[in-house]
């Protein structure tokens, strides 16, 4: 990272399944800097897995929770940022999350995400779906532009290994 970054937080956003936790991990270890997992932080302050929340709340509490959190990252300096993949849903998380640093957006095909969600249970939006690659597309279509108007940069992840994709970061940012 060039000197005009120092002390700015990197966000990343991104459909589930489309390598944020794993990039996070990686860059933070890359730039030796520490990281925060959002969904982590909000299932810690619970006491509760997120499918238990929207289990026994609902969405729309999870994402009061998910506004909330945001919004106590403000004051954050030098961190890496995994978003969950709905955080772009709201008008005013969108503008926290500028505020917050520079957004990454992980842009993944359809393919990519049905490969690394299909035989995971920890995604409630995503459970008991008869057709998830027509689940995933319609999610996709009404989150792409949300995603792309957030982001300040876009990096394809589709088919690529953690390493490149934190390579293709660093050498942006
Ligand atoms: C969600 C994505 C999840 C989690 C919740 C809702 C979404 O995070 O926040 O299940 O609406 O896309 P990941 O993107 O880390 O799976």
């Amino acid at each position: 990272m060039n000197e005009g970054n120092k002390g700015e937080n990197i966000v990343l956003i991104g459909f589930m399944g489309c390598g944020k936790t794993s990039v996070t991990k990686e860059l933070a270890k890359r730039l030796n800097l520490n990281f925060i997992d959002m969904d982590e932080k909000i299932e810690k302050a619970e006491g509760k897995t997120v499918s238990e929340i929207f289990r026994d709340h609902g969405e729309a509490y999870f994402r009061e929770l998910e506004t909330t959190y945001l919004k106590s990252l403000k004051d954050q300096k030098n961190k890496i940022i995994s978003t969950g993949g709905g955080v772009i849903l709201r008008e005013e998380n969108i503008e926290m999350l500028k505020k917050i640093g520079v957004v990454v957006f992980l842009q993944a095909d359809v393919a990519h995400i049905l490969k690394n969600i299909k035989d995971d249970h920890k995604r409630p939006l995503l459970q008991e779906e008869q057709d998830l690659e027509g689940k995933i597309s319609s999610m996709l279509e009404i989150r792409e532009p949300l995603y792309l108007s957030t982001a300040n940069v876009i990096i394809q992840t589709s088919g690529k290994p953690i390493k490149s994709i934190v390579d293709e970061i660093l050498a942006i940012l």
